[in-house]
């Protein structure tokens, strides 16, 4: 274990050394005065009649992203829903705040590579492999949305959160790995780790944003933005303290055994509230972003920014990344869409019963919508009232490919669409829940259907 200020030391060359971003004029360090801060929902339009989330508007907005700090501060604090959960105070005492605090951590563009299957070989027998030769980024901004897209996607399958000891274990351990959820695609890759080296100039395995959002089809093909529904974080951390002997929180070890696959509770306070892994289709025309809601979405400032501070903030809050990186991944996750396409019919009684009986809160393109105060939709509400990410309410979650999405809910406590129109699962004395015995509360809507109704709707439910 390095000392970390020795290793902030050893970081402010590293970094600093082979630092890519372009030199940008720094902007006042105060925080903003609110009465002339740029209001990120309402862009100044007079000589730009850009419609917003259109491309256009998108890539300008970037640039103001990229230069102006006061807007970055101010699209900051519109976007956080409560001020004083753990995740607004952190990023308000953080972020855009010129000349402090994360904007002065150094910028780092990480040396690193996918897992190929030929890496993943040298890990399996414990090798530890050469450092990647090329800093991730060549330092060039893009002028399109296509060139956005593609760096974007580089981030998402390539910049390391951090290095996961897990991981590397996991590694030499293919059977557990599978077990896990650590998925290989045809060709022997294994989406969403890198082997990068670290600020402490050591070569590591990472795990990336893919890890979670991408998942690897009966193919072997890659689909991005999926969520690895089979990904048992938990479980992969308990086997590696159960087999190495190393200490573990018992409190923490407890949650973790209760996550199961595709649940992780990443908010890792002492909240008992995991949540399931979206899918990340359709993310632009959501208003709120995750479950939530803790994220108010009218500026794609809001997910750059989550975006950034998620980078920095999993690596420790001691680098953070070019804001190009937070950028351009923002932009390819807006380019997300489902990987099949479907044919929905709209004259169907199915789709009538959705129009008449879901349609009022899934309202948007994506089939989500607004946020429902948690005690009025009645789910679990220990993630909506949590410390963490806590606000009160849930967001109507999108529905894009839900009948692929089981489980459901935001803490996946429902099995199938089945389970969730079924009034059984309301009663005290409803056994077959899957994270154990007793009702599955909340989210009535549909509950009371006729069968031929019900069977309808679940038919439309395949379709969209
Ligand atoms: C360990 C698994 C994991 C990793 C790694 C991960 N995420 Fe997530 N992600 C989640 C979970 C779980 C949620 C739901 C959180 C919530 O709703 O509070 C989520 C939510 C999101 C959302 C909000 C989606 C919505 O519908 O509102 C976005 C966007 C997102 N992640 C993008 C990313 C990106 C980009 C990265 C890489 C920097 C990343 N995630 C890394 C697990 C992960
Ligand atoms: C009162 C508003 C409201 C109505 C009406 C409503 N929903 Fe929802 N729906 C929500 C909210 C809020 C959530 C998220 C709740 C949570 O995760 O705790 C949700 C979540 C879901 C989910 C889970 C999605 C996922 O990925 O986990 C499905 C499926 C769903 N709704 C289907 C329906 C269907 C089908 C109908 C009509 C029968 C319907 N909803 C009617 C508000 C509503």
């Amino acid at each position: 274990m390095v000392h970390r200020a020795c290793l902030l030391a050893m970081l402010t060359c590293v970094v600093a050394c082979s630092e890519p971003e372009p030199a940008r004029t720094p902007a006042p360090s105060s925080t903003p005065d609110p009465a002339r801060t740029p209001d990120p929902a309402r862009p100044p339009t007079p000589s730009s009649p850009l419609t917003p989330w259109s491309d256009a508007w998108l890539l300008r907005e970037g640039e103001r992203f990229l230069e102006d700090t006061a807007y970055r501060r101010a699209a900051l604090e519109h976007s956080l829903v409560n001020p004083n959960n753990l995740y607004s105070r952190q990023r308000l005492a953080s972020y855009g705040l010129g000349t402090r605090r994360w904007d002065r951590l150094p910028v780092w563009n990480p040396r690193s590579q996918p897992v190929t299957a030929e890496l993943a070989a040298q890990l399996e027998r414990g090798q530890v492999p050469s450092e990647p030769s090329e800093p991730l980024w060549d330092g060039n901004e893009p002028t399109t949305m296509d060139g956005w897209v593609a760096l974007g996607r580089r981030v998402f399958f390539e910049y390391p959160m951090r290095a996961e000891v897990y991981m590397e274990w996991g590694l030499t351990k293919p059977a557990l790995a599978t077990a896990v959820g650590v998925e290989r695609s045809a060709e022997g890759g294994v989406p969403g780790l890198v082997v990068f080296r670290d600020v402490d100039r050591e070569v590591r395995v990472g795990i990336t944003c893919a890890i979670c959002h991408s998942s690897v089809d009966d193919e072997g093909v890659v689909v991005e933005g999926a969520a690895r529904r089979s990904f048992d974080y938990g479980r992969l951390r308990l086997s590696y303290f159960a087999d190495t002997g190393e200490w573990v929180e018992p409190g923490l070890a407890r949650r973790m055994a209760t996550w199961g696959p595709g649940r992780a509770d990443v908010t890792e306070d002492d909240d008992e509230d995991p949540v399931a892994i979206p899918d990340l289709w359709g993310i632009r025309a959501q208003r709120w972003l995750t479950q939530a809601g803790t994220i108010r979405h009218d500026s794609p400032l809001a997910l750059a920014i989550r975006q950034e501070t998620q980078l920095t903030d999993s690596n420790h809050a001691m680098v953070r990344p070019p804001r190009a990186l937070a950028w351009a991944l923002a932009m390819y996750v807006y380019s997300l869409e489902p990987p099949t396409a479907t044919t929905i019919d709209t004259a169907s009684r199915g789709a009538a019963v959705f129009a008449d009986q879901c349609a009022g809160c899934h309202a948007n393109e994506g089939y989500g919508g607004r946020v429902i105060a948690a005690d009025r939709i009645g789910t679990d509400p220990a993630l909506a009232t949590g410390r963490g990410r806590g606000t009160g309410t849930y967001r109507v979650a999108p529905l894009l490919r839900v009948a692929t999405g089981a489980p459901y809910l935001h803490d996946g406590s429902v099995a199938s669409l089945q389970e969730l129109l079924s009034p059984a699962r309301l009663s005290p004395d409803y056994t077959a829940g899957r994270l154990g015995p007793g009702p599955i509360p909340g989210h009535t809507a549909g509950t009371a259907l006729v069968a031929h109704d019900r069977e309808a709707l679940l038919a439309f439910l395949q379709t969209i």
